[in-house]
C-alpha cells in the first residue's frame, strides 16, 4: 500500500448525496463521479456530475478566466460518461432548482470516454435499447433510479420482518424437489448429456454431482417450513428460477422472491401480513425514496404516487375465487380467455377484478384445488384449498400464498392426487409426523413489487441482468 493522506479513501469521501443534504456552504470539496453533460458558456463550462448516490447531480463551474492551463486541458477531455475527480468550493447556486454548486479550481480526468464510440448520448434511449447494453444501462437515469429502489426495498423488506421478530433464513438454490410441483425446473447437472447422448446411452444419475436429478429452485418454500416448525416466524429472500415458455412484461426466468412462514397461522393471519406487508413497502418507497418517485412520476407513470399512497390507508378487499368467477361472468366483458368456475385467473381478469371491480388491490382466496400446488390446506368442502393471491392494479398478480396442509394423510392423498411421489418428500412429511402445527405464508415476487412501485412496465428493467427466454447475456 502506498501512502495515502487521510481522506483519500473512496468511501471515506462525502458523496455528491451527502454534499447536497449538507449543504456546507464555503467549504472545500473533491467529488469523484462521471460527467452527466458538460456546456460550454462564454465565460464558463458547467459539468454536472453524477456519482450514483442520488437522483441529482453536482453542478461544477468552471470560470473561464479563473481556470488553469491544467484544468482546461483536462476539460477540453471532459464528454459525457468520463470519470472525473473535481475539487473546489461550495457556493450558493443562482441556479433554480439546486441550492448549491460547486465553484471547481481543479479537474481530474480519471477515464476519458470517446463520445464517437460511447453508446449512451445525451438524448433519451429506449428501454429495449438499453437492454442490449445492460452493462451500461445503470448509467441512466431511469435504470439507475431503478437500481436505488431496488436496494431500498430490499432493505424495507429485512426491516419489515426483522421488527417482527421474523428470522431470515437462506434456503438453497440448488434443490432435488420441485416446490410447485408444476415441472417447470432447470436443471443442474455436470454430466456431460451430448457425450452420453453421442455413445446412445441412458443417462445414470447415481453418477452425477449429487448422485440424482437436481435442479434449481423455484421456491424457498418448502426448506423454509421446516425452520419455521423450528423458529416459528422465518422468511427466505433469494433467486428463484423457472423455466416457464413465458415471454411477457411479468415473467423472469430468474427473479427474487420473499416468501415469509408463521407458525399457528391461519388463512386470515395469511392475509393480514400480506396486506400489512405491502403497505409497509409502499410506505417506505414514499417516505425514503422522494428523489427517485418523484422522477417515476414525472417520466415514467404520471399519478403513481397518489395511486401508492391511496393504497396504503384502504383496507385490501378479499373475495373468494368462486365470487370472483361470478363477478367476472356477471360482467360480460369481452375477455380473450373467457372465465369459467375452474379456469385460472389470467392476468386479464386479475387486473378487471382489481381495477374495475374494486378499484385497488383485491385478495382473492379458496381457489379449486386442481389449480393450486400440493401443499395447500384442502377445505372442508374438498373442492377447493385455502389459497390467496393478492391481486394490484395494473400488475394483477403480486403475492401467491396459502395456509399449508400440515395433516399428514390428507397431504400423502394431494401429492398421489398430482403424480409426485410422496418417498421424494420424506422430510417435508416428516413436518406433519413430528409436532405439526397449522402454518401459512406466501411468496411476494419482488420484481412485480418493482413494477408495482416504480411503475416501470417491462419486469426486465428493474432487474439489473434480467434472464428470460433466450436472454442470458451479461
Ligand atoms: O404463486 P407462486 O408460484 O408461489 C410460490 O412460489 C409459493 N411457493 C410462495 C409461498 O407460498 N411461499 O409465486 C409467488 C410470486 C407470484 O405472486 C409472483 O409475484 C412471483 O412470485 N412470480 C414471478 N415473478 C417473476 N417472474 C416469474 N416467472 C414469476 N413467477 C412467480
Amino acid at each position: 500500500m502506498t501512502n495515502r493522506p487521510a481522506g483519500w479513501y473512496y468511501y471515506a469521501m462525502k458523496d455528491i448525496k451527502t454534499i447536497l443534504s449538507e449543504r456546507s456552504v464555503g467549504s472545500a470539496v473533491t467529488a469523484k463521479g462521471w460527467a452527466r453533460t458538460k456546456r460550454d458558456t462564454k465565460n464558463a463550462t458547467f459539468v454536472e456530475l453524477y456519482d450514483g448516490s442520488c437522483f441529482t447531480g453536482l453542478q461544477c463551474v468552471f470560470d473561464a478566466a479563473a481556470s488553469t492551463e491544467g484544468t482546461l486541458a483536462a476539460l477540453s477531455r471532459t464528454t459525457t460518461g468520463a470519470a472525473l475527480a473535481v475539487t473546489g468550493t461550495l457556493v450558493d447556486s443562482p441556479a433554480a432548482g439546486q441550492p448549491v454548486e460547486l465553484k471547481a479550481t481543479s479537474l481530474e480526468v480519471i477515464g476519458e470516454c470517446p463520445a464517437d464510440s460511447y453508446p449512451l448520448q445525451k438524448k433519451a434511449h429506449s428501454l429495449e435499447f438499453l437492454r442490449e447494453i445492460a452493462h451500461l444501462r445503470p448509467r441512466t437515469n431511469t435504470i439507475g433510479a431503478a437500481a436505488r429502489m431496488r436496494d431500498e426495498m430490499a432493505y424495507a423488506v429485512h426491516t419489515f420482518f426483522h421488527d417482527r421478530g421474523f428470522r431470515y433464513v437462506h434456503t438453497p438454490v440448488i434443490t432435488a424437489s420441485d416446490c410447485e410441483g408444476a415441472g417447470e425446473m432447470f436443471q443442474a447437472t455436470t454430466l456431460d448429456l451430448d457425450a452420453i447422448a453421442k455413445r446412445g446411452e441412458a443417462v445414470d444419475y447415481s453418477k452425477d454431482f449429487f448422485g440424482k436429478k437436481a435442479f434449481l429452485s423455484v421456491s424457498g418454500q418448502l426448506n423454509v417450513e421446516t425452520y419455521c416448525m423450528a423458529l416459528g416466524k422465518v422468511y427466505t429472500f433469494g433467486p428463484t428460477f423457472r423455466a416457464e415458455n413465458s415471454n411477457t412484461t411479468r415473467h423472469l426466468a430468474e427473479f427474487w422472491m420473499i416468501e415469509p412462514e408463521l407458525a399457528f397461522a391461519e388463512l386470515p393471519d395469511d392475509m393480514e401480513l400480506a396486506e400489512e406487508f405491502v403497505k409497509h413497502l409502499l410506505t417506505w418507497a414514499l417516505e425514503r425514496c422522494g428523489e427517485d418517485m418523484a422522477f417515476f412520476e414525472k417520466r415514467v407513470q404520471p399519478g403513481i404516487i397518489e395511486m401508492l399512497d391511496s393504497v396504503r390507508t384502504k383496507k385490501f378487499a378479499h373475495m373468494s375465487y368462486t365470487d370472483a368467477i361470478a363477478e367476472l361472468e356477471k360482467r360480460k366483458e369481452p375477455f380473450e380467455f373467457k372465465p369459467f368456475w375452474g379456469c385460472d385467473l389470467q392476468t386479464e381478469h386479475e387486473r378487471y377484478l382489481s381495477e374495475t371491480v374494486i378499484g385497488g388491490p383485491l385478495i382473492v382466496t379458496d381457489y379449486p384445488k386442481e389449480l393450486k400446488a400440493f401443499y395447500m390446506r384442502l377445505n372442508d368442502d374438498g373442492k377447493t384449498v385455502r389459497a390467496m393471491d393478492v391481486l394490484v392494479p395494473r400488475i394483477g398478480e403480486i403475492i401467491g400464498g396459502s395456509e399449508r396442509e400440515y395433516r399428514y394423510d390428507v397431504l400423502v392423498e394431494n401429492m398421489k392426487t398430482k403424480g409426485l411421489d410422496p418417498a421424494a418428500y420424506w422430510w417435508y412429511l416428516d413436518l406433519r409426523r413430528f409436532g405439526s402445527a397449522p402454518h401459512a405464508g406466501f411468496g411476494l415476487g419482488f420484481e412485480r413489487l418493482l413494477r408495482y412501485v416504480t411503475g416501470i412496465e417491462n419486469i426486465r428493467d428493474v432487474i439489473p441482468f434480467p434472464r428470460a427466454v433466450k436472454q442470458a447475456d451479461f
